[in-house]
């Protein structure tokens, strides 16, 4: 056997033997690589008489040609056998249920301004924003607080530096927003204001901030039975009780005259509250008709436009709502509290779908 011969026989084999791609490769390089026996073979050509390297060149190459085509086969081979069992091991079980992952909640606070969102939504009402940090003007004066009313003492509100003599503060309730929609538009409004609020306190039913929802309703002829009809609607669509009683207690605000108080029934059996249909009464929001006064520091005349106003605390409305007894874990940041009264996002609060869970 001639030695290209001898050569093409080991090739054979050793490629024939190789048993994965590395192995493969391995062979490739010893047998057809730069530095191979066949390839020094082709070296010796330029040294041989025309006639011989003629034969010798072309069965060189043949056999060449031949190891070349195998190792591709094979290689193409190997490769379809690894996308192969790539394949099988991550095949993907689409039937399986999902696993479950830590998902966050609903704070009950976002939950309740959702859901009183969409009552007043139905009747109506859009949304209306105004800054947290305001000026005595927006706060109390244009809202006929006058200097010397206990909401302006310094143990309630959060006062700030002085602003181009502006007295600034952190809003103590979200009634300035009813003076910056009322000077930004024109009559009719129809507007909630839900938002962050300031106080300078702290117990078991005072947090230094809180969430108020202020309404305010501004047109031609309007008058107590429009906002008591207004506010029982709301109440009795966010308790979800149909007979829910209502009481209307008269109270005093500057910025409204007349003032009420409203009162939802409710039953304490051995401590535990219930909604609806009692004995007892349970204090919820503040309301009135819009003072002439303050129309008139917006400039809409109260001879042509009347209109209510009212105002809620969001975290007492939670509270009643869904059983929480101690407000000042709204804002703590525990997440086994939220685990236990957050929501679901998947929730999306409606009167169509249900306020609740
Ligand atoms: N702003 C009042 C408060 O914080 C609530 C209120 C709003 C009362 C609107 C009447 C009308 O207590």
């Amino acid at each position: 056997m001639t030695e290209l011969h001898i050569i093409e026989q080991q090739a054979l084999e050793k490629i024939n033997q190789s048993s994965s791609l590395a192995q493969l490769e391995e062979a490739r390089v010893e047998y057809l690589g730069k530095s191979s026996k066949l390839m020094n073979l082709m070296k010796t050509l330029g040294s041989m008489e025309p006639e011989q390297r003629k034969t010798f060149g072309a069965e060189i190459n043949i056999i060449k040609n031949k190891l070349q085509e195998i190792v591709d086969t094979k290689k193409a081979a190997f490769e379809l056998q690894i996308i192969n069992a790539k394949l099988m091991s991550e095949k993907i079980d689409v039937t399986l249920p999902s696993r479950s992952s830590p998902q966050g909640k609903i704070h009950p606070v976002s939950q309740v301004i959702d859901e009183v969102t969409a009552i007043f939504g139905t009747m109506g009402f859009s949304v209306a924003e105004g800054p947290e940090i305001e000026d005595d003007y927006h706060n109390f004066n244009a809202l006929n607080i006058p200097k010397n009313h206990p909401a302006r003492q310094n143990h309630d509100t959060f006062y700030l530096p002085n602003e181009g003599g502006n007295t600034m503060l952190l809003r103590t309730h979200t009634s300035p927003v009813q003076i910056r929609s009322m000077k930004l538009g024109k009559p009719p409004f129809r507007i909630i204001s839900p938002g962050r609020v300031y106080r300078c306190d702290w117990d078991i039913t005072h947090t230094p901030m809180f969430h108020q929802l202020e309404g305010l309703l501004i047109d031609k002829d309007i008058h107590m039975g429009h906002l008591k009809g207004c506010i029982m609607e709301f109440l009795q669509k966010f308790f979800a009780i149909d007979d829910l009683p209502v009481r209307f207690r008269s109270n005093f605000f500057p910025f409204t005259e007349p003032s009420a108080e409203v009162d939802i029934s409710c039953s304490r059996t051995q401590g535990e509250l219930k909604i609806g249909g009692g004995e007892d009464w349970l204090e919820i929001m503040g309301c009135g008709m819009v003072h002439p006064k303050v129309l008139r520091n917006v400039g809409i005349d109260p001879d042509v436009y009347q209109g209510f106003a009212f105002g809620m605390g969001l975290e007492r409305l939670a509270m009643l709502k869904y059983g929480i007894s101690d407000l000042r874990n709204f804002f703590e940041g525990d997440a086994r509290w939220m685990e236990h009264y957050g929501f679901s996002s998947f929730d999306i609060p409606s009167l169509v779908g249900g306020l609740a869970r």
